[in-house]
């Protein structure tokens, strides 16, 4: 079998080489819908275009996530595209900036989730996002997080809503925490947006202070997030002093008509 379950983490899986040799161990899941080879690591000894070759046959059609940039220029080298580049930065809150003023008739509020945030999500990850569109999926994600604490409950401390002087939501900072896929115990950042009309006037920065001084509140001693190259938005985690953590490459593997049961 070139890919089975890892004999002693039954979360992991193993990708073979044709004469039984583990390559690579890795872990599946899906993705809203995408099948992900997630943090696929070569074992030690493995050479990279085996691990790169042996994907593209027995991992076809799915989206592979590695930290290791070498199996990624491998795929890069045979002939796929880069899909993304995502950066996993950490904060360590030993030193944390002061609560920024924020603009005349600008509040933070409770966190939670009403349709002006919807609006205002919509438009900040709008058709100018350098990395994606808001999608109604994400309006349902943002509910299921509030109202049924899944996949993970909101860690109120570090979250907020940002509220301009007409009263209405117009952003928001999300943490979760402590979050299960991470092997360090931290808090995270699942979202943070301002709507455009709103941007450039230091009400990100206040989000972002208020997530970490609000994580530190909650106990935890780490704040993580994870950020897509290309977006601006890195400079705002830079000067906050997050630091990188990890870097992660995602190829697409292409279908073969194997996979996709094709003749
Ligand atoms: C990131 C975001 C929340 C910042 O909100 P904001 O209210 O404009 O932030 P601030 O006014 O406090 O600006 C803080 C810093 O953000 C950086 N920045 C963030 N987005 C930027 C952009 N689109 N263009 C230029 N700089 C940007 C700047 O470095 C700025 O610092 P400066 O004032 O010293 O130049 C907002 O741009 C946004 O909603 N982006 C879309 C959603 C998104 O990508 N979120 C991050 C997901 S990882």
């Amino acid at each position: 079998m070139p890919v089975r379950q890892h004999p002693e983490d039954r979360l992991d899986s193993l990708l073979d080489a044709d004469d039984g040799t583990a390559l690579a161990r890795f872990c599946m899941y899906d993705d809203d819908g995408e099948s992900v080879a997630a943090d696929v690591q070569p074992l030690p000894g493995a050479a990279l275009t085996a691990v790169a070759a042996q994907a593209r046959r027995d991992l076809a059609g799915v989206r592979l996530d590695t930290p290791d940039e070498g199996l990624a220029d491998a795929l890069v080298a045979g002939g796929l595209a880069l899909h993304q580049a995502t950066t996993e930065l950490r904060h360590d809150l030993a030193e944390l900036p002061a609560p920024p003023v924020l603009p005349a008739g600008w509040t933070l509020a409770e966190p939670g989730w009403d349709a002006d945030l919807a609006r205002a999500c919509d438009a900040a990850y709008g058709p100018d996002h350098p990395n994606w569109r808001w999608q109604s999926g994400d309006n349902e994600q943002m509910r299921a997080i509030f109202d049924a604490g899944d996949p993970v409950p909101p860690l109120r401390s570090a979250s907020a809503r940002v509220v301009g002087p007409d009263g209405r939501s117009a952003g928001h900072v999300l943490c979760a925490g402590p979050v299960p896929w991470t092997d360090d115990v931290c808090g995270w950042i699942l979202d943070i947006a301002v709507a455009p009309h709103a941007q450039g006037n230091g009400l990100g920065r206040a989000l972002l202070t208020h997530a970490l001084r609000g994580t530190r509140e909650a106990g935890l001693s780490t704040l993580g997030l994870s950020v897509l190259d290309r977006n601006p938005a890195r400079r705002l985690y830079d000067n906050a002093g997050f630091r990188t953590h990890a870097r992660v490459f995602s190829v697409l593997l292409p279908p073969t008509a194997d996979s996709t049961g094709t003749q």
